[in-house]
């Protein structure tokens, strides 16, 4: 209904401008409501601006709103609070075009880098979450117009390869690497890791986890100043030690590509973090010549300025006194060249919500760096699954397998349960899809910004908010365009107009809506729960009035609401990455 709404605000800010002689260009809203079919505040909204009355304001507006061939009636309520009511015969027209979309991406290009797991240790539960929301918001952008550039910023670059590269020579076991070679680079990672920290204490240090490396020192442990001499050879190019670089790569690539294929999940680049290794010396130089970035105590750090940045940030470090550079070092380099590379407009990057500081800072930096792109950061929180989906090692690549496996299985049972007609082949399908479809709407269905938890029965249930519930309402409606078309009824143009006909219409005509939202807030849970609202009014139209049974005529309008529900199920699930099934 975008086109309607827009069409009716733009002539109200026609009106407006003409009585009053202020331009009112674009401010008049005409949004959804829950008393009539569409309501517009703007009469309150600028009367201050017009020096006017609300009610005056209102007056004009209704009089330009009256005369549109799709408006019944309007009235005014409060102090200048307009209803709308759509003429019937103008809904039952419009229904038909209630896939189409606004295209409010043309011309433009988005850069979205999302997944973007770190190499050498296997996918973390926040790499899996980044990577099905990411996917739908790709998909979304592309659906209404914009050029996509789809980014794996993948994390192939840092202190940790020096680690790598000393524990691989020194501890690889050759059998396991080749079973699993990032399992078995988890455990020499860890490896170090404890004998580094066993190190520190015999070296009578404080041990407090993870920290930064902040560069050499010489009574660092032994096993670390090891490391960091083999970083320093792979920095410089040394052929032996760029060689497993590679292969640490290669192997990670392959395992991560196998989880790619299986989500249905792809990426038009993959310019990891070594990509931007030969910028990092120029974008440090232009901080500082800039004079946004200044020494502090050996190294080199972007300061802000709660007046020219809108808040108080700590200062980002951009080098290290050793000179060694940084995550955000890569990051404003990363978006230097996607806007210059793509001339991205905007730039989407999808992590979860612990990052948050980090990319307050960076932007702010590339802010001042005269970056324009609209930059966003997506962030999520973090998933918690019930005990024993997730092996030992808390949130791995294996751990999403197992949970996709588990799934399938249940979700195969399910189906098994539901519709015994269906042979093993089919049941196994029905498996595959219902259940990597319950586990990806599992993350997508609610607020990002909140924790989600998984359990079995509610990712799989056939009621209520569902990934399943949906594409059983997508299945009984082409059962039923089935029937039909064994009774010899066809779908045409809407006749009767019922209350829940009616409602189920402008249902689906807040389809375009509500993936324009999506498209511009990246928040693909509004998508899940128009889609839940759609099949719920659906239901209740189709327990209520009969399709099969009606009236030739009425019954052809009826079948047309079932298709187009069916089309926009089909279609939303698609934008999520979730497939429907001709019949579960
Ligand atoms: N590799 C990072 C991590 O695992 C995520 C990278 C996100 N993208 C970015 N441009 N910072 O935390």
């Amino acid at each position: 209904m975008l086109a309607l709404t827009h069409e009716l605000g733009a002539r109200g800010a026609d009106a407006l401008n003409a009585t009053f002689g202020v331009d009112v260009s674009g401010k008049v809203a005409i949004d959804r409501s829950q008393k009539a079919d569409l309501q517009c505040a703007a009469a309150m909204q600028l009367a201050k601006s017009l020096k006017k009355a609300p009610r005056e304001v209102a007056d004009v507006l209704v009089k330009a709103l009256a005369d549109h061939p799709a408006v019944k009636s309007t009235d005014v309520a409060g102090p200048g609070f307009i209803n709308i009511h759509l003429r019937d015969e103008w809904l039952k027209s419009s229904v038909h075009d209630a896939l189409a979309l606004r295209q409010i991406g043309t011309g433009k290009s988005v850069v979205i880098d999302y997944s973007s797991p770190n190499v050498a240790k296997p996918m973390h539960i926040a790499h899996i979450r980044s990577t099905i929301i990411g996917d739908a918001i790709k998909r979304v952008l592309r659906a209404v117009g914009y050029t996509v550039v789809a980014d794996n910023h993948l994390g192939d670059w840092g202190t940790q390869f020096g680690k790598l590269i000393v524990a691989y020579r020194k501890w690889l076991d050759e059998k396991a690497f080749e079973e699993n070679a990032v399992v078995e680079l988890l455990r020499l990672y860890v490896k170090f890791i404890e004998l580094e920290r066993e190190q520190k204490q015999a070296l009578g240090k404080k041990v407090d986890g993870e920290e930064e490396d902040e560069g050499a020192t010489q009574d660092a442990p032994p096993i670390l100043q090891e490391a960091r001499a083999e970083l320093v050879k792979l920095q410089q190019g040394d052929k032996e030690n760029v060689a497993l670089w590679q292969k640490f790569i290669d192997v990670s690539m392959r395992e991560f590509d196998r989880v790619y294929q299986r989500l249905d999940v792809s990426f038009d680049v993959v310019l990891g973090e070594s990509f931007y290794n030969d910028k990092l010396a120029g974008v440090v130089e232009l901080l500082v010549d800039r004079e946004l970035a200044e020494e502090s105590e050996g190294a080199i750090v972007v300061r802000f300025d709660k007046e020219r940045d809108g808040e108080a940030l700590p200062p980002l470090l951009v080098r290290k006194k050793d000179g060694g550079f940084l995550y955000g070092t890569t990051d404003i380099a990363g978006m230097l060249y996607r806007v210059e590379r793509w001339g991205a407009s905007r730039v989407i990057i999808v992590t979860d919500d612990r990052q948050q500081l980090h990319f307050r800072q960076f932007f702010a930096a590339c802010k001042q760096l005269g970056v324009k792109a609209s930059m966003e950061h997506v962030f999520f929180g973090l998933m918690r699954l019930p005990e024993g989906t997730i092996s030992t090692r808390d949130g791995n690549l294996i751990g999403l397998e197992d949970l996709l496996d588990e799934a399938e299985r249940r979700a195969t049972v399910v189906a098994k349960a539901c519709n015994p007609e269906l042979s093993a082949d089919e049941a196994r399908e029905v498996g595959r899809v219902v259940g990597l479809a319950a586990v990806k709407y599992n993350d997508l269905s609610k607020d990002r910004t909140t924790l989600v938890t998984f359990t079995w029965d509610k990712a799989l249930s056939l009621t209520g908010n569902t990934a399943p519930y949906l594409q059983y309402a997508y299945a009984r409606i082409q059962s039923l365009i089935a029937k039909a078309t064994i009774a010899g009824v066809s779908a045409g143009a809407l006749v009767s107009f019922e209350p829940t006909e009616r409602a189920l219409a402008m249902k689906l005509l807040a389809f375009d809506e509500v993936v324009e939202q999506v498209a511009l807030t990246s928040r693909p849970h509004v998508l899940c729960e128009y889609l839940y609202e759609l099949a719920s009014h659906f239901s209740t139209f189709y327990n209520e009035l009969s399709v099969l049974k009606a009236e030739r005529d009425v019954g052809a309008g009826r079948l047309r609401l079932a298709q187009l529900t069916g089309s926009i199920l089909a279609k939303g699930l698609a934008l999520l990455g979730i497939g429907v099934l001709e019949r579960m």
